[in-house]
């Protein structure tokens, strides 16, 4: 049997990679069989003929992961939109079932799964009649419970509730919340305390923002932060059989 979490935001481009690479090296470093996985990337860039999943690089590279992209992400997209227009605009339709075959691989092969949502909980994933299969239609049918990553600047409090509840009513259970690019000033501790009470969810870590400029190896950087920001005994615990 093995563990895993589903990664939201409260937004696309809140944070959730980076936070997702820190995670995956912290589980990796300390001896724990991790595996990354994201249903479906949009926005890859073509190097050569070859289209790289960026999200799925860059935690590989941070976290020393080393497995076939195609395993990790089976649906990549050029088209920087959302999954169901970049799936309409390039006629490459996503197959749930596929998703759930390319899951169940790294289930049957590592013992924990980090997974990595795509934008927000209600990103459309394919398109319905009635509406769309959401990214929250996915985590239900994979049985996962979610970490929450939320920015620490002025709307988050408005963001992370809304999403907290939208997760509450859609039966996903949201088993903690960390915080990214967070500073000890007024207005982010009060952020923070604010959103544990009014969710009364934990806050499982408050991630700094690491000056990229002063970064010389990301992968280094990454590997270094994870322990002072994360306890490895919080993020196992919240992790649930899948
Ligand atoms: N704590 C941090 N310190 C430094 N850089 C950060 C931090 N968090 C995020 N970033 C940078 O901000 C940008 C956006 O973050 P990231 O790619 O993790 O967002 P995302 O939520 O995964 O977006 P998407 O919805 O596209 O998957 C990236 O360039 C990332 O490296
Ligand atoms: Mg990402």
């Amino acid at each position: 049997m093995s563990r895993g979490i589903y990664i939201i935001g409260t937004d696309t481009d809140v944070g959730k990679t980076f936070i997702t690479a820190v995670l995956v090296s912290l589980m990796r470093k300390s001896g724990y069989d991790t595996a990354y996985f994201k249903a479906v990337l949009s926005g890859a860039e073509k190097k050569g003929n070859k289209l790289v999943p960026g999200d799925t690089e860059f935690v590989c590279k941070a976290s020393g992961l080393n497995e076939k992209y195609e395993n990790l992400t089976p649906y990549i997209f050029e088209t920087a939109v959302s999954p169901h227009l970049a799936s309409k605009i390039e006629g490459i339709p996503i197959d749930i079932n596929n998703i759930k075959r390319k899951f169940n691989f790294l289930k049957q092969k590592y013992d924990y799964i980090i997974a990595e949502g795509s934008g927000g909980i209600i990103c459309p994933i394919i398109e319905t009649n009635e509406g769309a299969y959401t990214l929250a239609n996915l985590i239900k049918e994979l049985g996962m419970g979610v970490l929450l990553v939320a920015s620490a600047e002025v709307g988050t409090i408005n963001h992370t509730v809304l999403t907290v509840e939208y997760a509450k009513n859609m039966g996903i259970e949201v088993r903690g919340i960390i915080i990214n690019g967070y500073k000890n000033s007024i207005s982010h501790i009060d952020n923070a305390e604010m959103i544990k009470k009014l969710t009364g969810i934990p806050i499982l870590g408050l991630m700094p923002w690491i000056d990229e400029d002063h970064i010389k190896d990301i992968s280094v950087s990454i590997r270094g932060i994870s322990d002072e920001t994360f306890e490895i005994n919080s993020l196992i615990n919240v992790m649930g059989e899948i």
